[in-house]
C-alpha cells in the first residue's frame, strides 16, 4: 500500500530563519515561502531530489501546529508523508487493521492540492503519519 516518502514535515517557529539555516548551514535549495491560510500554515520546501522537507510555520489563530510549537518551541519533526495510489482503499485497510484515522475519515485536499488523510500517531509508534494520494 505504501509508496514513496513524499515529505517529512518540520514545525518551525520562524520560517525565514529556518529557510536561511537550511540554505547557508546545510547548503540546501529552499523554495520561496507560500502562505496556506486554509491550512493554517506558511510552508517552504527543501528540495532533496528524492524527497523533500516541508518547513511549517503557524499562520493565523487556529494553526494545527500551534500546540506542537507550544510544547516544542524550538521546532521539531511534525509528521511524515507517504504516497498511496488510492487514499480511500488505504483508509479502509488501516481501519480494518484496527488503526485510527484523524477527523471524520474523509480525505481532505492537502497542502499540495491532493487528497490526504492522517493516521493517529498512537497507532504508528508516536509518529503523525500523513497519506497523500499520488
Ligand atoms: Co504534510
Amino acid at each position: 500500500m505504501l509508496g514513496r516518502l513524499n515529505h517529512v514535515a518540520l514545525a518551525v517557529p520562524d520560517l525565514a530563519a529556518a529557510s536561511e539555516r537550511y540554505r547557508t548551514m546545510l547548503g540546501a535549495t529552499v523554495s520561496a515561502p507560500s502562505a496556506l491560510p486554509e491550512h493554517g500554515v506558511t510552508v517552504a520546501f527543501v528540495d532533496l531530489g528524492n524527497t523533500k522537507i516541508e518547513l511549517l510555520e503557524p499562520l493565523g489563530d487556529n494553526s494545527p501546529i500551534a500546540a506542537f510549537l507550544a510544547k516544542s518551541p524550538k521546532g521539531g519533526m511534525h509528521h511524515v508523508c507517504y504516497e498511496v495510489s488510492d487514499i480511500r482503499a488505504a483508509r479502509d485497510q488501516i481501519l480494518a487493521a484496527g488503526g485510527r484515522v484523524l477527523g471524520d475519515g474523509e480525505p481532505r485536499i492537502g497542502a499540495h492540492g491532493r487528497p490526504v488523510l492522517f493516521v493517529h500517531p498512537g497507532d504508528v509508534f508516536g509518529t503523525l503519519t500523513e497519506l497523500e494520494q499520488a
